[in-house]
Parts: C-alpha cells; sequence; structure tokens
C-alpha cells in the first residue's frame, strides 16, 4: 500500500501548511452510473476502506455534500420533485472551489453529511477530511466549471447506458432516498434526464479515461488502481509522498 510514513520539510514546495498535496481524481458521470461504486472498489483497491479517518491514505468526497442550501419556497417545490437538483446552480460551488483548494494546500477540512430525505445538508454531522495521498472527489457535475475541473490531476467519467442508470435509479431512491415511484419518475423526465444532456454528458470530453459500464468493469478499475500506484511512486521519488509498491500477496487480493 502506500505508506504514511512521509519526511516532509517546511522547504518543499510542493507541501501545504499543514502537510501533503493530494494526487486529486474526479469521477464523473449520469446519475446511478456507479459513481460512488468505482470510487468504492479505487479505495478498496489502493488502501484500507476499513481504516479509521485519520489513518486513511484515501478518502472520497462527493458533491452532493455541496449541494446549497434551498429557500422556503425551494423546500416545498423539492418535497413534490419539481426542484432541479441536477442543475450546476444547485450546488454551492464557491464551497466546493474552496473546500478543494485547502484539501490541494494539505489543510484539514470538514465536509457536512447530505440527507436526501429531506433535501438539506446535516450540518452537525460532518466528516473531518483529513491530508490524504490520493483524494477521489465524485458527482454529477465535477467536470462543469472549468476552475473546478482544472484543480484535478485526473479525470475518469463512468458511461453507463441510460436505460442501466434508470433501473438502478429508481430502486435506489425508492429504498434509499425515501422517495415513491411516482416521484422517482417524474423528476427524471423532468428534470435528471434533460439535465444529463446539457450539463453532464458534454463534459465527457474533458476525462482522461472513460469508464464503460462503471464498476463491472473490473480491467478498467484495475487498470486505474495500477496508474494510480505509479503516479505515486513517481512523485515518491520526487519527494512528496513515500510509496511502497503492493507487495505479489496483496496486489492479487
Ligand atoms: P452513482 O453514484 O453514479 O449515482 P451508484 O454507485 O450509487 O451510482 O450506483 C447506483 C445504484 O446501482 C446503487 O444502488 C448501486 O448499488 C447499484 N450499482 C452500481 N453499480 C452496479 C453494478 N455494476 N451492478 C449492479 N448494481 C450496481
Ligand atoms: O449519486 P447520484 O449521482 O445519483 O446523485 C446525484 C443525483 O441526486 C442527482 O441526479 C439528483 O437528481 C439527485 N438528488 C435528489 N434529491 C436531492 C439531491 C440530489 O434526487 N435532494
Ligand atoms: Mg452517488
Amino acid at each position: 500500500g502506500i505508506s504514511r510514513k512521509m519526511s516532509y520539510g517546511f522547504n518543499n514546495p510542493f507541501n501545504g501548511v499543514e502537510g501533503k498535496t493530494p494526487f486529486l481524481i474526479g469521477v464523473s458521470g449520469g446519475t446511478a452510473s456507479g459513481k460512488s461504486t468505482v470510487c468504492k472498489r479505487i479505495m478498496e483497491k489502493l488502501g484500507q476502506v476499513d481504516m479509521d479517518h485519520t489513518e486513511r491514505q484515501v478518502v472520497c468526497i462527493s458533491q452532493d455534500c455541496f449541494y446549497r442550501d434551498l429557500t422556503p419556497a425551494e423546500k416545498l417545490r423539492a418535497e413534490k420533485g419539481q426542484f432541479n437538483f441536477d442543475h450546476p446552480d444547485a450546488f454551492d460551488n464557491d464551497l466546493i472551489l474552496s473546500t478543494l483548494q485547502d484539501i490541494l494546500a494539505g489543510v484539514k477540512c470538514e465536509v457536512a453529511t447530505y440527507d436526501y430525505r429531506t433535501n438539506s445538508l446535516l450540518r452537525d454531522q460532518t466528516t473531518t477530511i483529513y491530508p490524504a495521498d490520493v483524494v477521489l472527489f465524485e458527482g454529477i457535475l465535477v467536470f462543469y466549471f472549468p476552475k473546478i475541473r482544472d484543480l484535478f490531476h485526473m479525470k475518469l467519467f463512468v458511461d453507463t447506458d441510460s436505460d442501466t442508470r434508470l433501473a438502478r435509479r429508481v430502486p435506489r431512491d425508492i429504498n434509499e432516498r425515501g422517495r415513491d415511484l411516482d416521484y422517482v419518475l417524474n423528476q427524471y423526465m423532468n428534470f435528471v434526464k434533460p439535465a444529463f444532456e446539457e450539463f453532464c454528458l458534454p463534459t465527457k470530453k474533458f476525462a482522461d479515461v472513460i469508464i464503460p459500464r462503471g464498476a463491472d468493469n473490473t480491467v478498467a478499475i484495475d487498470l486505474i488502481v495500477q496508474h494510480i500506484r505509479d503516479l505515486l511512486i513517481e512523485r515518491a521519488s520526487s519527494g512528496r509522498f513515500v510509496v511502497e509498491p503492493e507487495s505479489p500477496v496483496a496486489s492479487h487480493s
């Protein structure tokens, strides 16, 4: 795995105030394409998912934790499925930018938890993001704004066909996000599908790697994981990280 043993000097220009500059990976794709699942796989293969947050070398943050607060009128619309959560303006993009800049500067930061059932952030339930070696930032519109897009060292796009995505979104939103079938289908037809075509799909061209079929594509995921390992080893030799290559046993797990 990637070792946490590091020697940082104050003179190292790559280091932020509190430590290291992580390798920042953006992961985009349509709703229910498998972004969250792909990130989980990458994390599992790169390190220890079951680790304590303070020990993590690889962390994953969702763009959903940066939805902006709704006005009372918008809240009512959201409850009826009449709010567009798939539009770039639904997010607090300034907060996304400043958080990613903090992360790149090696500064510890806090990310709130998003509650899909109430369409709101749980500000008292935050996750501390400690400086890590690899940070994955995943969401439907993470490549939309150039200022945010340009921060990523690597851009992945999870490309799963629309029928499959809808077929996965319906049960997920009913079982995990407290919606009913009518709500999910109306929201999909009125907002999710048109916004995907207008805002998300056009950002596919910015991807370095397109992952067809999402988490099913173990070949692509293994290639990406190996590439990340190679990059980290390279950066280690330039004094930014110390990386120990996987042992042959570990790499077959
Ligand atoms: P996203 O984060 O892009 O919206 P998720 O990773 O949450 O997508 O996947 C959407 C839903 O589909 C989830 O319920 C997830 O468990 C399921 N899912 C994801 N990938 C697969 C797959 N390869 N096979 C079957 N179900 C999957
Ligand atoms: O995980 P996924 O990429 O699907 O999450 C983004 C989706 O969550 C968007 O397509 C948006 O429609 C949906 N969403 C929602 N209700 C919210 C916030 C987001 O249905 N309150
Ligand atoms: Mg997701």
